[in-house]
């Protein structure tokens, strides 16, 4: 996929994503978690990568999003910050590491930046967060906004629902878009809203909206990279393409080489490694096993 980089190499930077948005030129933003997925999404020409709190859900074995610590947001971003070199690498801030003041929510996206290599935090929120993001801004923490279905409020909302079903809830969505961009927000994320809202903001709003089952309209569009490549579990929701169906494939390859070592496949001798011959020969003086003299050793 080194083509896709060719196309656009440039570092994929804060300035930038306003600047596409202006050009009209469509942005992507997938989610990694560690090492090989952060490289995988980064050579294959992504313009950002997102360290989410999802990775609660998908990856750790949490129910949702809520239990996640800012220590392991920190530890998966370092991860990740060593596997990207092009796209631009976002963090979450985790639930509870922004809801007791402006001093404390300061101090953990500091820590995403300065600890963990993040270039911007998200946080989750609309006009009730502008204060927050005001202030990350002025300590020169760029931040993307998230509004919509905002995973981290799944209590208050009762589930994970379509929001924006009313011209009163599509008009607060498009204040909060504002809000946020009044407050410096660098992007918004609009997650399960209708299509016209998000199209709305979009058109309303100077920084870059970030779609997740959002319709086609809007600046960029996420996915959960396990979403689309099919490593997931239970039921995906409609807005989810998956291109490849990687649990399959795995579970095939892992219960093909379960087979193998219990019928004695796997290792072949070209598997596993041989004595230089005078040692096997001293062996076999030794001990009167034969050992295998025909096989070179292998570097590798
Ligand atoms: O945590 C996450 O993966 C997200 C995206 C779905 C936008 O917030």
């Amino acid at each position: 996929m080194a083509y896709l980089k060719q196309q656009r190499p440039e570092k994929v930077t804060v300035p930038s994503l306003r600047l596409s948005k202006e050009r009209g030129e469509r942005l992507v933003c997938l989610t990694a978690y560690d090492y090989p997925t952060a490289r995988i999404v980064d050579e294959a020409g992504t313009d950002i990568i997102l360290v989410g709190d999802s990775v609660g859900n998908v990856v750790l074995g949490y129910e949702n999003t809520v239990p996640v610590t800012l220590d392991e947001m920190v530890h998966h971003t370092r991860a990740v910050r060593r596997g990207v070199e092009r796209a631009l690498l976002v963090a979450d801030m985790p639930y509870g590491s922004y809801h007791t003041g402006a001093d404390d929510a300061a101090r953990a996206a500091l820590r995403l930046i300065k600890e963990a290599g993040a270039e911007a935090v998200k946080l989750e929120g609309g006009k009730s967060r502008a204060e927050v993001v005001r202030r990350l801004v002025a300590e020169e923490i760029p931040v993307v906004g998230h509004i919509g279905l905002t995973p981290q409020s799944v209590h208050k909302l009762g589930g994970f629902r379509l929001q924006g079903k009313t011209s009163d809830a599509a008009r607060a969505l498009l204040e909060d878009a504002k809000a946020l961009e009044a407050a410096g927000a660098c992007a918004v994320v609009l997650e399960v809203i209708p299509r016209e809202i998000a199209r709305l903001i979009t058109q309303s709003i100077s920084i870059p909206t970030i779609g997740i089952g959002a319709g086609a309209d809007c600046d960029a569009q996420v996915l959960v990279l396990h979403d689309l490549v099919g490593l997931s579990f239970g039921k995906s929701p409609r807005f989810v393409r998956a291109y490849a169906n990687l649990r399959e494939t795995m579970t095939d390859a892992i219960s093909r080489f379960n087979e193998d070592v219990r019928t004695g496949i796997y290792p072949a001798e070209t598997e596993s490694y041989a004595l230089p011959p005078d040692a096997a020969a001293e062996l076999t003086a030794d001990s009167g096993v034969t050992a295998n003299t025909d096989a070179e050793i292998e570097s590798s």
